[in-house]
């Protein structure tokens, strides 16, 4: 599997040349330490795409000062092998000067819905995001971008950036991969001891719970509460959220019902876990009328 760390060699020498054959081009970007959720899109991109090219790029823009930017698992060599098995054609996997060089000074902003949910308690972590997404989407210029709906708000904020820049890329958001016992799949898993993990499962439990109780017919405000009461059965769970969003405009429902994402973020000692839970509207129709 070829990697390519430099901008001018990745659009010259190999995006140009399958673009010039006719090639679709399909993007996933990562921050590498790649897991099974990283490889169902890798494979989605290749059964669409002619040519997939992912990045695997620690981006330092998007951690704050007392997050995992230093500890975040880095494996380049065994990145590239795992990508390659599922259909990756290609790793990206700039340096923090290439992408970033001293005088860098533009920012790609996404108002309002990076407000809310983990927006809230993760201050420039959006604006760390929207930039590197805009910029490797100018570097690439794929056909199609790839991300997971595990990190439901950042798809939605992708989608918008999207719309408002008027970037030429169809986004395409793909169904988090879940461990047998239900935990998402997620890179920082790996922090978890044996303790943690046991109970890290609780999250998806407590979310599908809220989604039992939103197709019975409770109401934002009602479903977060019955989520908060789930997870305070586990006490080694402390909950930074759990928010009942509409899941377009990502606002809080408040008395409104489904259609509606529950999302949540948790630490388990020093980890934080996020995920989310989708109710469509005609969930609750289904269980009214049967
Ligand atoms: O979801 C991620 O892994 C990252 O936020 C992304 C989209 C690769 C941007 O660094």
């Amino acid at each position: 599997m070829r990697i390519v760390e430099t901008i001018s060699e990745l659009r010259v020498s190999t995006i140009a040349q399958a673009r010039a054959s006719g090639k679709v081009v399909g993007l996933v970007p990562t921050l590498g330490a790649l897991h099974a959720g990283h490889l169902s899109l890798i494979e989605a991109a290749s059964r669409r795409d002619d040519f997939v090219v992912v990045s695997i790029f620690v981006n330092p823009t998007q951690f704050g000062p007392e997050e995992d930017y230093q500890r975040y698992p880095r494996q380049l060599i065994r990145d590239a092998e795992l990508a390659e098995q599922v259909g990756g054609d290609l790793i990206f996997a700039p340096s923090r000067a290439e992408m970033y060089p001293d005088d860098h000074s533009t920012w790609v902003e996404v108002e309002d819905i990076t407000e809310g949910l983990c927006g809230r308690f993760r201050p420039g972590h959006f604006r760390g995001v929207t930039t590197v997404v805009t910029k490797l989407l100018n570097i690439v210029q794929p056909d199609r971008a790839y991300f997971g709906k595990k990190d439901y708000q950042q798809l939605v904020v992708i989608k918008r950036l999207v719309r408002d820049l008027n970037i030429p890329v169809e986004i395409v958001g793909l169904p988090t991969v879940r461990e047998a016992d239900g935990l998402a799949v997620s890179s920082r898993n790996q922090y978890l001891d044996t303790q943690q993990r046991a109970a890290a499962p609780q999250l998806y439990q407590a979310l599908q719970h809220g989604a039992e109780a939103a197709r019975h017919g409770a109401r934002g405000t009602e479903v977060e509460q019955v989520v908060r009461e789930s997870l305070a059965s586990e006490p080694v769970f402390t909950v930074q959220y759990v928010q009942a969003v509409d899941p377009e405009t990502l606002q809080p429902l408040g008395e409104a019902g489904a259609p509606m994402v529950v999302a949540a973020a948790a630490y388990l000692g020093d980890t934080r876990l996020i995920d989310n839970i989708k109710i469509e509207e005609d969930a609750i129709n289904a269980e009214n009328d049967g």
